[in-house]
C-alpha cells in the first residue's frame, strides 16, 4: 500500500502524519510545491516513527516520480481560506491548482484512489474527477465526515455524552447550504428529536454549517486542519482495510437522489475499490428540497469552472 499527500500544508501535513502513525501504509509520499518543505516535514515525521515504534516511511518530494504506483492518492493543495472569504472565493485558483496536480499525479497513478480536499470541495471533486478520467467510484471528496464529525461533537457538548455513542448525518455541498439530517442523527440508537427540543436542533444545526468559518476565525490565518485530517484519514482507512463504512462523501451523481451531473455529499459504502455504493435513504420533502438546494448551488459554481 502506497499513499501519496498532495500539498504539504496543514490538512496534507497532518494527514501524513496520521497515516504514518496508524501504518496504513508501507508508504507516505508528501509532495508540494515549495522546495525543501515536504522533504522536512517528511524526514521529521519519519524521525518520529522509532519514538512511536511505527514503521510507515514518510518521503518529502516535489517530484511525481516519486508517487508513481499510489493506491491512493489525497489531495489537499491549494489556498485555504481566511476571515471575511467563503469556500467559493478559493475556486478560481484551487481549481488551477487542483486540476494540474491531478493530471500529473494521475498520469504517475493510473489506478489510484483519489480522495479530494481541496475546496471548494465539490467542485474541486468534479474537477479530479473530470481532468483524471477515472471512474467515479475512484474519486471520493471529503466533507461529510468532517461535517457530521463537528454535528457530532456539538450534540455530544450538548447532551454531556460520549461522542462515541452519538452518530450524525451531514448531506449535500460543503458549503453554507449542507444539510444535516436531525432525523438519522442519533445517541445510543435514539433519534436526536427525541433528545433535544427542536431550538436546540436548530442551533447546533447552524453552528455545523457555520463550523468551518468559526475555526477561520480563531486562527485567522488559516482554516480547521485537525479534524480534517483526521476525516480525510477515516476515508483512508476504510479503503486500505476494505472495511465498508458507510460515511457520507461528495460523488458524482448520476440519478441517485434524483440529483444527476453533479458531485454532492451523499451516505456511501466505501471500502477496497472506492465508493462501492451509494446509499439511498428516504428524505422527506424538506430534506429532500435541502439536499436540490445545496446541489443547485454546486452546480452553480461548477458552472463558472473554465478548465
Ligand atoms: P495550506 O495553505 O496549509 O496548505 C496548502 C498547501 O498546498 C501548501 O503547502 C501549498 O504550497 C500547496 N500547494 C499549492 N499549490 C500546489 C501545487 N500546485 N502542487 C502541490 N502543492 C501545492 O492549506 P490547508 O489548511 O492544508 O488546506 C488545504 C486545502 O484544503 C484548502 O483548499 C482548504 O480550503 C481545504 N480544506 C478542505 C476541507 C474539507 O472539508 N474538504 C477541510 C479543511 C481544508
Ligand atoms: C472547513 O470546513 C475549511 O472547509 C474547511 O473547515
Amino acid at each position: 500500500m502506497k499513499i501519496t499527500v498532495i500539498g504539504a500544508g496543514n490538512v496534507g501535513a497532518t494527514a501524513a502524519q496520521r497515516l504514518a502513525d496508524k501504518e496504513l501504509a508501507n508508504e507516505v509520499v508528501l509532495i508540494d510545491v515549495i522546495e525543501g518543505m515536504p522533504q522536512g516535514k517528511g524526514l521529521d515525521m519519519y524521525e518520529a516513527a522509532p519514538v512511536g515504534g511505527t514503521d510507515t516511511p514518510v518521503i518529502g518530494t516535489n517530484s511525481y516520480d516519486a508517487t508513481a504506483d499510489s493506491d491512493i492518492i489525497v489531495i489537499t493543495a491549494g489556498i485555504a481560506r481566511k476571515p471575511g472569504m467563503s469556500r467559493d472565493d478559493l475556486q478560481n485558483t484551487n481549481a488551477g491548482i487542483v486540476k494540474s496536480v491531478t493530471e500529473q499525479a494521475a498520469a504517475k497513478s493510473p489506478n489510484a484512489i483519489l480522495v479530494v480536499v481541496s475546496n471548494p470541495l465539490d467542485v474541486m471533486t468534479y474537477v479530479a474527477w473530470k481532468v483524471s478520467g477515472f471512474p467515479r467510484h475512484r474519486v471520493i471528496g471529503m466533507a461529510g465526515v468532517l461535517d457530521s464529525a463537528r454535528f457530532r461533537t456539538f450534540i455530544s457538548m450538548e447532551l454531556k455524552v460520549s461522542v462515541e455513542d452519538v452518530s450524525a448525518f451531514v448531506l449535500g455541498g460543503h458549503g453554507d447550504s449542507m444539510v444535516p439530517l436531525p432525523r438519522y442523527s442519533t445517541v445510543a440508537g435514539i433519534p436526536l428529536p427525541d433528545l433535544m427540543d427542536q431550538a436546540t436542533i436548530d442551533r447546533l444545526v447552524k453552528r455545523t454549517r457555520d463550523g468551518g468559518i468559526e475555526i477561520v476565525n480563531f486562527l485567522k490565518t488559516g482554516s480547521a486542519y485537525y479534524a480534517p485530517s483526521a476525516a480525510a484519514v477515516q476515508m483512508v482507512e476504510a479503503i486500505v482495510k476494505d472495511k465498508k463504512r458507510i460515511l457520507p462523501c461528495a460523488v458524482w451523481l448520476q440519478g441517485e437522489y434524483s440529483l444527476s451531473d453533479v458531485v454532492v455529499g451523499v451516505p456511501i459504502k466505501i471500502g477496497k475499490k472506492g465508493m462501492e455504493e451509494i446509499i439511498q435513504i428516504k428524505l422527506t420533502a424538506d430534506e429532500q428540497a435541502a439536499l436540490n438546494k445545496s446541489a443547485a448551488d454546486v452546480k452553480a459554481n461548477m458552472a463558472k469552472l473554465n478548465i
